[in-house]
């Protein structure tokens, strides 16, 4: 059966003191359960100390923000998948819209980034999503057809199986915009049967799609109690302990 994930992505954000303080109250107000995993995905400088932090909590898993494109060598300023494997990390978030628009991130890189992170062992959250325009002019499931096709669904059976797919549309991603959890869960139905038709029903009944975009302690549990939604990927309510934890706990 197909995990359940609540993941956090803090982005750019917090200092070294409040990124600990929010680790320790996260640990504190959780406890281990056997079929949800808890992923911290804290900006690159804090990571090794989150994993370190983590250890005795098999349930809690750490996901780097990005890595790079490029296995090794003269590339001044990135971090390599073989660096975020040697500290620890599990999870690398792939594909996320922040990062294809300010970043100009192609389909090609994020291919790159995807098969460097599967040969060194980390799993994938795939972000994919539509933006406002593309919802309007009905092009939505479209676009999101094409951003799996020209990217994950190129993998073998065996590798797309170390994915995580996140469907976040961009017009709900830091709005305070949700979809509601018919959008959603129309959409997580749609992506579940591309992956019936490129894969199998097998790979596609165990494949976690998480839900992404203004996910909050109001909403989360209306949207986490639909068939195809596996937990979510949470931006800004991933911050407040008491917030993260009470997503948590919806699922
Ligand atoms: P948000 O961000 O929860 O702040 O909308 C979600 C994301 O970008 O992963």
């Amino acid at each position: 059966m197909r995990k359940k994930i609540v993941a956090g992505n803090w982005k750019m954000n917090l200092d070294k003191s409040s990124s600990e303080h929010l680790v320790k109250e996260i640990l504190e107000s959780t406890q281990e359960k056997k079929d949800i995993q808890i992923v911290l995905s804290p900006p690159f400088i804090y990571l090794e100390q989150v994993v370190k932090d983590c250890v005795s909590r098999p349930d809690v898993l750490i996901a780097a923000q990005n890595c790079s494109a490029y296995d090794n060598g003269a590339f001044t300023g990135e971090v390599s998948t073989n660096m975020l494997k040697s500290i620890g990390v599990d999870y690398v978030i792939i594909g996320h819209s922040e990062r294809r628009q300010f970043f100009s991130e192609s389909n090609d890189v994020l291919m790159n980034k995807i098969s460097l992170s599967l040969s060194n062992n980390l799993k994938v959250i795939f972000c994919c999503g539509e933006d406002i325009n593309q919802r309007e002019k009905d092009l939505h499931f479209e676009i999101i057809e094409d951003q799996l096709k020209s990217t994950v669904f190129k993998l073998s059976a065996n590798d797309f199986s170390k994915i995580v797919i996140a469907y976040e549309p961009i017009w709900a991603i830091g709005t305070g915009k949700t979809a509601t959890s018919d959008q959603a869960q129309e959409m997580h139905g749609f992506i579940r049967s591309l992956i019936t038709n490129n894969y199998n029903k097998d790979i596609s009944d165990n494949t976690t799609i998480l839900y992404g975009g203004s996910c909050k302690p109001s909403n989360a549990k209306a949207i986490f109690s639909e068939d195809d939604i596996d937990g979510g990927l949470i931006g800004g309510a991933s911050l407040k302990s008491a917030d993260f934890t009470s997503i948590i706990s919806s699922i």
